[in-house]
């Protein structure tokens, strides 16, 4: 069953029903001032950081779902009835409910007893604040009486503290209120120097900053008590709960149309400049009030509005195709790249299921993601990988997290992920192959942030390369450390205790678990890594890289493959995982993905092979699991991937994050079929008539589809911070449709489905639009290709250097 709609032409996905079975969300934000924002208007906003500035208050895994959000509430002022055009919190029976989620904005609206009224959420470009805009008409045939309210709860600013500290917090609330414009402002008397402020356009009939005064006690948000009475009480916060709610009284005449603006946002002042006058404890408004009382006019909102619309435009028309795929084309040119730039902005830190307390920007993770963004932000993942890298440590290792508002490694998770390092060669490497910017090498870069420590990044990357060699265990496959890409393969945790943090337990000495993913990733990585060096005239340090890499590929196609597939691991006992020998847990998606994506085994048929079983055992309609047979019982020394029952998460489940692996190992190998259709098993626009049993939005993909084993096979978890985002779009637009970056230009190389007759795209690169129209002609996965009527030697097309900025490459497959 669908719960609505793709309104591919404005970019929208359109949900028609609220009660979705899960709250799908979208982001509001691209900067620096963030929310999420569900269909319903649940949701919170922050300020960089979504543990440690956060501005509103959220529920999660809360009764009913989805609590705390941006609320309106109307309500007649004749009968005494009140609602949220957004369905919730109040959940009355509205009339043509909709929910429009776009690029970086929220329209939600519905009708309720003839009055018509819609909000548009969205975060203006360059600002550190957020717009909703109300417009309510009266479709009745008489004059309508309507209060109109927005409300909003304040987190006393560190997320963590504030749902735990409640002997210190309930004493700390403090405000402000001017006409029209709450300020919230606890600790700024003392170490802050920043504060929020909730506006409204019209002058208040009523405010509450006191939730117990707006609610009543023992009430939700449901059932506000002061809506209720249709008066709010202009109580002022000590303490407790502070919020903010404005009332704006509306007298309607038939088809009339009134908007009110709200506007939710925070301010910094400088620390010696916090209160005016001097010496007082009242903030200082002077630099916040133009801002405002900008924002509050509906003209500017709509200005600010349509900027953000062609940011997006901008944003997207980079990479656009148009192929006989309609989920393809839509996730590619929409909702895929969205997501890869979500990844960006959170990368696991707000979703509805990462709660911003948890996790900062992961080494691995953000590395990652850059292979979906790179080409959309390239000078914010030049920012983004100079911030990583400056996290790395002298040895090469790296903090696995590291917290964005303070950009330092977080000490409580710690490193020793040894696949970690070499996730900053591949997306070094993507950024120089997206911009030819190769100036990013000669960066000074510190380790772990200690000034004075700095060297030239491209030595971070061959500390990186040798971490490895480094680390080698017994038959001369890496070591794992802590766990390789798969957080949950612990081989040097047994952890008998509950409770235990599986990824920074360690209790082995780590010498003798070896990974077969690392090896494969270190293949490839170094062979970005030799090619780096060759053009950096470095002739002789790359032909060593190559002789390790060489040595690596031999290592792992003698101890490292199982006779029809690749191991994954070696456990601290030097027992095989993944092979046919084991009871559980024979075959393995990850080493048998990334092996054949780096190119191991193509030449004897082992990729072949490994690939025939990859789908053999683990393809399911759902898509690909992790592993098989799953894990029946917990195992001490494999850690937690056996602490989840079969079919969830990394113990059987369809990681999707690593599908795309195998998507571009099937592409290595020519089965342009099977990669698409592997590609449209998970694609989430291709799974929305399922949506009552995927459950996740349909227009972004989520981590986890449950798996074969599990009872609720098919059902999707985690969606949206995923490093599935940024691998789709990678093996879709680089592997499949074979539009890849290299070094030298742009690499045209499909690897389509045979039933394709071609397709049309157009590919902004360093500068150069590029008109790209591939036509079949013939089953294979030949090309021959012409740049501007011109045919030419290979598949790359290099920039031109006359100056050209629009070129047109045809491409026959035959
Ligand atoms: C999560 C983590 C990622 C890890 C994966 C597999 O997605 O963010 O770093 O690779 O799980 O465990
Ligand atoms: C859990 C998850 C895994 C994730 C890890 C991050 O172990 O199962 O997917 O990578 O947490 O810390």
């Amino acid at each position: 069953m669908k719960y609505g709609y793709f309104d591919d032409r404005n970019r929208e996905y359109v949900i028609t029903q609220p009660d979705t079975p899960l709250p799908w969300i979208n982001y509001l934000g691209c900067e620096a001032y963030f929310g999420i924002i569900s269909n319903t208007a649940g949701g919170y906003s922050f300020y960089r950081d979504a543990r440690l500035r956060r501005l509103t208050r959220y529920r999660y895994n809360n009764v009913p779902m989805d609590s705390g959000g941006r609320y309106v509430y109307l309500r007649d002022d004749e009968s005494k009835e009140f609602w949220s055009p957004s369905w919730q919190p109040t959940r009355n029976e509205l009339k043509d409910y909709s929910c429009r989620h776009g690029m970086g904005y929220t329209t939600i609206g519905s009708s309720y007893s003839g009055i018509e009224a819609s909000t548009r959420y969205f975060v203006p470009l360059g600002e550190n604040l957020e717009i909703w805009q109300l417009t309510v008409t009266n479709r009745r045939a008489t004059r309508a009486k309507v209060s109109a309210f927005g409300s909003i709860e304040f987190c006393l600013w560190d997320a963590q503290d504030d749902a735990t500290n409640f002997q210190r917090n309930f004493n700390t609330g403090q405000v402000e209120v001017e006409p029209g414009v709450i300020y919230h402002k606890t600790e700024y008397r003392e170490r802050r120097n920043h504060f929020a402020y909730f506006a409204c356009s019209e002058l208040d009939a009523g405010f509450d900053t006191q939730r117990e005064a707006f609610l009543g006690a023992y009430r939700g948000w449901d059932k506000p008590a002061a809506v209720e009475a249709g008066q709010l009480t202009n109580s002022i916060a000590h303490g407790w709960s502070p919020i903010g709610a404005h009332q704006v009284k509306l007298d309607l005449a038939p088809g009339e149309t009134r908007q009110i603006v709200f506007v939710l946002g925070y301010h910094e002042n400088s620390v010696d400049q916090k209160f005016d006058p001097p010496g007082s404890q009242i903030i200082n408004k002077t630099t916040v009030k133009p801002v405002i009382a900008k924002y509050l006019v509906a003209a500017q909102a709509d200005a600010a509005f349509e900027s953000l619309r062609q940011y997006w435009e901008k944003t997207l028309s980079v990479f656009q195709v148009n192929t006989p795929d309609v989920h393809t084309n839509r996730m590619v040119n929409i909702w895929n790249a969205y997501q890869c730039m979500a990844t960006f902005n959170m990368s696991r830190s707000a979703s509805f299921f990462e709660s911003g307390i948890g996790r900062g920007l992961g080494f691995r993770d953000s590395n990652q993601d850059l292979l979906g963004f790179v080409h959309m932000v390239p000078a914010r993942a030049r920012e983004r990988i100079l911030d990583l890298a400056s996290t790395q440590l002298r040895t090469g290792g790296a903090y696995h997290q590291y917290q964005p508002l303070t950009k330092r490694g977080n000490n409580d998770i710690g490193g020793g992920f040894n696949d970690d390092p070499h996730w900053l060669i591949v997306g070094v490497s993507a950024y120089i192959k997206e911009t030819g910017d190769w100036s990013i090498l000669d960066e000074p870069v510190p380790f772990d942030n200690e000034p004075g420590s700095e060297v030239p990044l491209y030595e971070h990357l061959r500390r990186s390369f040798r971490y490895t060699l480094d680390r080698l265990g017994p038959h001369g496959l890496p070591l794992i450390g802590r766990a390789d890409w798969n957080d949950c393969l612990n081989l040097n945790c047994f952890s008998d205790t509950p409770g235990q943090s599986f990824q920074t337990t360690t209790n082995k000495e780590g010498k003798v678990a070896e990974s077969v993913f690392i090896a494969g990733l270190f293949v490839f990585a170094g062979r970005e890594l030799a090619d780096i060096a060759t053009r950096r005239g470095l002739a002789e340090e790359s032909s060593s890289y190559l002789a390790e890499v060489a040595k690596m590929e031999k290592v792992t196609l003698e101890h490292g493959w199982d006779g029809e597939w690749f191991l994954r691991a070696y456990d601290d006992f030097g027992a095989k995982i993944g092979s046919k020998e084991c009871e559980e847990g024979k075959i393995f998606i990850e080493s048998n993905g990334f092996c054949v994506l780096a190119g191991i085994g193509l030449d004897d048929g082992k990729a072949a092979s490994a690939m025939a079983n990859t789908g053999k055992y683990l393809a399911t309609q759902h898509g690909l699991v992790v592993q098989q047979p799953a894990y029946s019982q917990y195992y001490l020394n494999l850690g937690e991937i056996s602490s989840y029952p079969p079919g969830y998460k990394e113990n059987a489940g369809i990681f999707c994050h690593v599908n795309p692996w195998v998507m571009i190992g099937e592409t290595r190998l020519g089965h342009g079929d099977l990669a698409h259709d592997y590609y449209s098993r998970i694609n989430p626009s291709a799974r929305e008539e399922i949506g009552d049993l995927h459950r996740c939005e349909p227009y972004v993909y989520a981590q986890m589809i449950a798996g074969k084993d599990a009872p609720t096979f098919g059902e999707a978890k985690n969606s949206w911070l995923t490093g599935t985002a940024a691998w789709n779009y990678y093996a879709i637009v680089q592997w499949i449709l074979g539009v890849r970056t290299t070094l030298d230009g742009l690499e045209i190389a499909p690897v389509i489905p045979k039933s394709w007759p071609g397709f049309t795209a157009t590919r902004t690169f360093r500068g150069v639009v590029y008109k790209i129209a591939i036509e079949r002609e013939g089953e294979g996965n030949h090309i021959a290709l012409t740049v501007d009527g011109a045919p030419i030697e290979g598949k790359v097309v290099t920039p031109p250097t006359d100056g050209r900025k629009e070129v047109s490459v045809k491409g026959i497959l035959s």
